[in-house]
């Protein structure tokens, strides 16, 4: 298979002590990006798609066809996971149809009960087909692609209870918000992560909001059983960057300086830096 489930390279990962990066994809570029720089530090990695990046991607199937080319035609050879971000129950069937390798199923704007009762049904299918499953209690706060939280700190008991369905790793808030965080950020709730992964029973567990938290917060959330990180904002953060720089200093008037491979580089190669600093923060180098 081209494309792995997450399960596996996250429980060596929780074994080992350190993290994978999920990094989300909008594009080529950024697919080309990720893929190219976690072969050069033999990292695994899990390429994330919310929905409306699938959507700006045109759908589903052109993200699964697009990765799966990819990592084929760059004879990648490090584990790629092709995970549904924040999947609404509808869009985590379609993922799963379409030939994503893992999904996150997040039920956590529903009731709980109801969280609970459509997680059970999305890890039944998602098994069915050999997948990974995430599943989500206590909403991330912040706003990514239109889905807002509100930067709740999850209960303990309900992640057990999330936990015990047979999910393959849990997304769980500890006070992460998804964006910039503000200046009077509290930072991560280190006492309900413990409380999490003490009840959870060793069950990999998901970071979102990956980006702007300090490395030592990452790195200690790492050391109490946080296995998955997740990041977008930075990569866009540098990507606009290196772009606005690359124009500013008249990179676009140069002959050819136009064409959309010339334009597109300097944005793609801070990705890539941006991913190999994250791999050391998390500590994935030569862990593929
Ligand atoms: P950031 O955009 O804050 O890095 O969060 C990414 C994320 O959690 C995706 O689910």
């Amino acid at each position: 298979m081209v494309l792995v489930p997450a399960k596996d390279m996250l429980v060596k990962a929780r074994e080992e002590g350190y993290a994978v990066g999920h990094f989300n994809i909008n594009n080529l570029e950024w697919t080309k990006a990720i893929l190219e720089a976690c072969e050069e530090a033999k990292s695994p990695v899990i390429l994330g798609v919310s929905e409306g990046a699938v959507k700006y991607m045109t759908g589903f199937r052109t993200v699964a066809a697009m990765v799966a080319a990819m990592v084929e035609e760059m004879k990648i050879t490090v584990p790629v996971a092709l995970h549904l971000d924040h999947g609404s129950y509808e869009g985590t069937q379609k993922a799963i149809a379409a030939g994503f390798s893992s999904v996150m199923f997040d039920g956590s704007h529903y009731p709980f009960e109801e969280n609970i009762a459509k997680s059970k049904e999305m890890i039944a299918l998602a098994h069915s087909k050999g997948l990974s499953i995430e599943c989500e209690v206590g909403s991330i706060g912040g706003e990514e692609d239109g889905v807002i939280g509100s930067g709740e700190l999850a209960d303990p008991n309900e992640c057990k209870t999330m936990a015990d369905l047979g999910i393959d790793f849990l997304a769980a808030g500890i006070g992460n918000i998804h964006g910039k965080y503000p200046e009077n950020w509290a930072g991560l709730s280190f006492e309900t992560l413990e409380k999490i992964s003490n009840i959870t029973g060793g069950i990999p567990l998901v970071l979102h909001g990956g980006s702007g938290i300090p490395t030592d917060q990452i790195q200690k959330a790492i050391s109490l059983g946080v296995s998955k990180v997740n990041v977008n904002t930075e990569c866009q953060l540098a990507f606009a960057e290196a772009t606005r720089k690359y124009i500013e200093e008249g990179g676009d008037q140069k002959p050819k300086g136009f064409d959309p491979r010339k334009l597109l580089n300097p944005g793609f190669e801070a990705i890539k830096a941006m991913v190999h600093e994250k791999i050391d923060i998390f500590g994935s180098r030569n862990k593929a």
